[in-house]
């Protein structure tokens, strides 16, 4: 038997022709067992680990190469690559894979083992740069790569690419807007390349201007914050522009953490430290509002699971074993 699904079903059981198709367009879902502590203001949290490649990025990813294809930046036979500590270059080689490009990543030696078993087994080439110099040092060894070979590469670049903002102006805040009915008063999520907040915050600006927009920053350079960037030690996104943003809030990894620890016990949500960043922030946040006496319907985002940061098991030594 077969029979005609009506439109609004079919949108809502996501029937895709291509896997790209289900980029974007994620739930948002509110956390109760936070909100406890916060009467009279919302708190919600918009689920990007729920993306095809596991997280925030597949967004900028599929933007920056669609607009290549389009302007002509990336051609047939050209290979993608750029620098990534991890979720970009899931989505790279996701979106690289569907839509027929070589992709090759350079990253810092020690990220985490899931994270290189993810990228290799969708045929990306791996390309490690030195761990003590961090993100900035795969930054730099991946220019010299491109500089070396010229026509063989494109190189999107995230830290500079506008489409990167432009996919979270077109998709993550018109959707916050909607899902919301209008009614977000706060975003806040954490900072790595800034094109979330930055893409965001401009659309949300657009539909309210005072709705406040605030980034979540690591509060030093040797932080557990995988993901996220602190700036004042680090090469500065070309697209990061502090001045629109209502504010940046300085994260210690431990209250992220131990936020990240109480989303999987209390709201049954695995995710990632950089989403426990991003709720510590929106805490901070919905707590002055208490204080204030004002209500509130702060939003957040959540940009992976936990799983992606789950090291392999070390093999006992046989001398341990006896
Ligand atoms: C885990 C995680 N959280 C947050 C971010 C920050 O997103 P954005 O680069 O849009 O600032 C990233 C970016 O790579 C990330 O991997």
């Amino acid at each position: 038997m077969t029979f005609m699904l009506d439109p609004i079903r079919r949108a809502r059981l996501r029937v895709a022709e291509k896997i790209t198709d289900l980029v974007g367009d994620t739930p948002i879902v509110r956390l109760p067992a936070f909100e406890r502590c916060t009467p009279g203001v919302e708190l919600w949290a918009k689920c990007e680990f729920l993306n095809p490649g596991g997280s925030v990025k597949d967004r900028a990813a599929y933007q920056m190469i669609r607009d290549a294809i389009r302007t002509g930046l990336l051609k047939p036979g050209q290979s993608i690559i750029d620098s990534t500590s991890g979720n970009t270059g899931v989505a790279y080689s996701l979106i690289g894979g569907a839509l027929g490009f070589p992709v090759t990543l350079v990253m810092p030696g020690n990220v985490s083992w899931a994270r290189r078993k993810i990228t290799e087994a969708y045929g990306t080439k791996l390309i490690f740069s030195d761990p003590m110099e961090g993100s900035d040092g795969a930054i730099r060894l991946c220019r010299k790569i491109v500089d070396e070979n010229p026509g063989a590469y494109f190189y999107p670049d995230q830290y500079s690419n506008l489409s990167n903002p432009l996919a979270h102006y077109n998709g993550t805040g018109r959707e916050i807007w909607e899902q919301t009915e209008g009614r977000v008063t706060h975003f806040v999520t954490g900072i790595g390349t800034s094109g979330t907040v930055m893409g965001v915050g401009r659309r949300l600006k657009e539909y309210r201007h005072d709705i406040e927009v605030w980034a979540v920053e690591p509060s030093d350079a040797l932080h557990g914050l995988e993901g996220l960037k602190h700036m004042e030690s680090s090469l500065v996104p070309a697209i990061y522009h502090p001045a629109e943003l209502d504010g940046v809030i300085s994260m210690d990894t431990d209250e992220a953490w131990d936020v990240s620890e109480r989303l999987a016990k209390e709201e049954g949500l695995l995710v990632g430290h950089s989403s426990g960043a991003s709720l510590a922030g929106g805490l901070r946040l919905a707590k002055k509002l208490v204080a204030a006496d004002k209500p509130g319907v702060v939003v957040t985002l959540f940009p992976d699971r936990a799983e992606r940061y789950f090291e392999a098991p070390v093999q006992p030594k046989p001398a341990e074993t006896t």
